[in-house]
């Protein structure tokens, strides 16, 4: 199974990056993580009169294309003013909108499962159901349960792991859990 990691901060120091660096030790053996980080994307804010530019179309195939070819999506991503992240949000409007200039180019998110990691400097949960509504939307399937870190910057030692044992247990069975689920899915 090839798994995209999606990490949906540029931040240096990102919890959403350490979250994503957790779940790889509970992923089934054999899995291929394609792993892909803001710095990587250099897509401008969408705007329909850049969907000319061959060099933004290279960029935007190749992104395509890694996402079409994920069994899966493991996105870990903060909480911006109760809503989604401007790069997340933009990569997905930009990697939706390819079957539209392209036609006869599939839709990346097609039935595609999503597991949903927030990250939030306060109680935060907001994120979930905005993100659930886009991703629904262009056609991904969001797995069922999904995982809020609050109050992040309190929340890790030293050696980048979970202070609290049950955040660090939850976060592992949901991983073991999401992968079997989409594994399923894909043999089906
Ligand atoms: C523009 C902006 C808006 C934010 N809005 C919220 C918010 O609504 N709720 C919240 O709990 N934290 C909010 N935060 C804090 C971030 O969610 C928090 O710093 C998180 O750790 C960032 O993720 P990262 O560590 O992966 O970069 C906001 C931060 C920024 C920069």
């Amino acid at each position: 199974m090839r798994i995209l990691f999606l990490c949906g901060s540029a931040r240096a120091a990102s919890h959403s990056a350490r979250l994503l660096d957790l779940c790889v030790a509970h992923l089934p053996s054999g899995t291929i993580i394609d792993r892909l980080c803001p710095a990587e994307i250099s897509l401008p804010l969408v705007n329909p009169d850049l969907e000319t530019d061959p060099t933004l179309l290279v960029a935007l195939r190749a992104l395509h294309d890694r996402f079409a070819r994920a069994d899966a999506i493991i996105l870990a991503a903060p909480e911006y003013n109760a809503g989604i992240a401007p790069f997340v949000k933009n990569t997905i409007d930009w990697i939706s909108r390819l079957p539209w200039i392209e036609r006869g180019t599939d839709n990346a998110f097609a039935d595609k499962p999503v597991l949903m990691l927030a990250v939030s400097g306060g109680t935060g949960g907001a994120l979930i159901p905005a993100l659930r509504a886009v991703l629904g939307y262009v056609g991904a399937i969001g797995f069922g349960e999904s995982f809020v870190l609050p109050f992040a910057d309190a929340q890790w030692d030293a050696g980048g792991t979970l202070t609290e044992p049950a955040l660090d247990e939850r976060l592992a069975r949901l991983t073991v859990r999401f992968c079997h689920w989409a594994r399923q899915k894909d043999a089906a």
